[in-house]
């Protein structure tokens, strides 16, 4: 450690990747084309893509390096043993199961564990969790406490679980439908839907105490596991001497599995896990994940990938590493919100979250808000972050559509990629584009499909 405040990147640069500068007819045109969602755009045509911090980090010299001692036999290979054995390790969990990504896990656990009529509760789902529920029949329900859905609202656990809602529901479970309702509890760590916020360890034991009395499995959706440890490291009373990795253990052990999604904090481009103590569960997962994914020393994975994922989960519960990490997340929201930029705080771990809504609130929610800032910060700076907001979750599978409970867009930061001067670029665009917010329309849709249809909507400006 040195004496000085300044938070250095804990890497060098050894291999770079050059970006594309386009000019605005250039950026009209290719939005046009692309139906006005930004999810359609080529990645070439964007300078700075903060579309998702997922599957976009540099891997390290030791992970490239690693994946040369990929071993592909399809069973068996080495390289599952050394994966299972780091996320045995970090987890505590008995049973490891590779997929693909994280939404294999979930599709996996709640395919064989989900039916028609459950309710599975979360702090807040995200998207394809939810989707993965909902096509079971079964409801998603978001139990957030309160302060988590008020995007100005200061609280150091802005992810935590409402404990008495939890309570109210097992116990409704428990008197009206003899426990058979809800099948498992899950919490996101951190709350990528409620703003890349953190839950705290004091909520997750009183989470795991009402799983405990109601008999409920405890499952993290743990894709953010390592931003979450070093959260409560920070804030969380007592655990500043703590290491985030003895954090990281001491949150899993106190659940009965995760799924995972590598992309995040497993620091690797692809890849994911089921993990779980539960020995029939395990089965059923692993007998679904021979049709779908693969052979379970593999799903889906090449022995190369199972490698960098090893070799991530190593490094991202490194200190100096998680330090610059959710500083660097922070200096952008700060420069935000010291130019008046109304976004989520305080700022999360892998993202900043700008209140659409609040800039825009000309723009009616069901004119989708969020799409018309996305689209102004492509358009004035080459700028690409992603709506979270009506389009991604205001439509229900009865088919009526409801404005979200808000209207954000998404500046996700990929892990180890752009530099302090990227990002200083990327807060002048923003404030530029809030200062001329008066004059932006809103969006229809053209032309959607009826599940995830914020993935390949096509918008038509009003
Ligand atoms: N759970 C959470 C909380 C996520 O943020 C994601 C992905 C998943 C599950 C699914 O994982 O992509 O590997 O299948 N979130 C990305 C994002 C896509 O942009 O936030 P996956």
């Amino acid at each position: 450690m040195t004496p000085y405040k300044t938070i250095i990147e804990p890497f060098r640069i050894k291999s770079v990747e050059p970006i594309k500068f386009t000019d605005r007819p250039h950026r009209d045109a290719a939005l046009a084309a692309a139906g006005h969602n930004v999810f359609l755009l080529h990645a070439e045509d964007v300078l700075i893509d903060l579309l998702t911090d997922s599957g976009t980090g540099a891997m390290s010299s030791q992970q490239w390096g690693a994946l040369m001692q990929g071993d592909e036999s399809y069973a068996g290979s080495r390289s599952f043993y050394r994966f299972r054995d780091v996320v045995r390790d970090l987890t505590g969990f008995e049973h490891i199961i590779p997929t693909h990504q994280g939404r294999a896990a979930e599709r996996i656990l709640f395919h064989t564990q989900v039916r028609d009529g459950q309710i599975v509760p979360n702090n807040n789902h995200f998207d394809t969790t939810r989707a993965n529920i909902e096509v079971e029949g079964a409801e998603a329900r978001d139990l957030v406490i309160a302060e988590g859905r008020v995007p100005a609202k200061m609280h150091p656990f802005k992810g935590n679980v409402d404990l008495g809602a939890l309570e109210h529901l097992l116990e409704d479970d428990r008197r009206l439908h003899g426990g058979t309702r809800v099948p498992l509890v899950m919490v996101t760590v951190t709350n990528n839907s409620g703003g890349g916020q953190p839950v705290s360890l004091e909520n997750l034991k009183g989470v795991r105490r009402l799983c405990d009395k109601y008999g409920k499995p405890f499952f993290l959706d743990a894709c953010r596991f390592a931003e979450n440890a070093y959260f409560i490291k920070l804030r969380e009373p007592g655990m500043r001497d703590v290491p985030p990795r003895d954090i990281a253990r001491e949150m899993f052990r106190l659940a009965d599995g995760c799924t995972m999604s590598a992309k995040k904090d497993g620091l690797a481009n692809i890849g994911g896990f089921l993990a779980l103590n539960d020995g029939a569960w395990a089965e059923a997962a692993r007998n679904l994940l021979i049709l779908t994914e693969g052979f379970p020393t593999y799903g889906g994975l090449a022995g190369y990938d199972l490698e960098a994922i090893a070799r991530g989960l190593e490094e991202v519960v490194e200190e100096p590493y998680l330090r610059y990490r959710i500083r660097s997340t922070e200096y952008l929201g700060d420069k935000l919100v010291a130019g008046g930029v109304p976004i989520i705080r305080p700022t999360g771990g892998h993202a900043i979250y700008v209140d659409a809504r609040a800039l825009l609130p000309h723009i009616p929610p069901l004119q989708y808000p969020g799409i018309a800032l996305a689209n102004a910060l492509y358009l004035e700076g080459g700028i690409r972050g992603v709506e979270i907001g009506t389009v991604m979750f205001g439509l229900h599978p009865d088919g009526s559509e409801t404005p979200a409970a808000m209207d954000l867009v998404r500046l996700a930061i990929p892990r180890r990629v752009y530099t302090q001067s990227h990002i200083d670029y990327v807060a002048e665009v923003v404030l530029s584009v809030a200062r001329q917010a008066a004059p932006l329309r809103g969006y229809r849709i053209a032309a959607a499909p009826k599940v995830l249809r914020h993935f390949t909507a096509r918008f038509e400006p009003l």
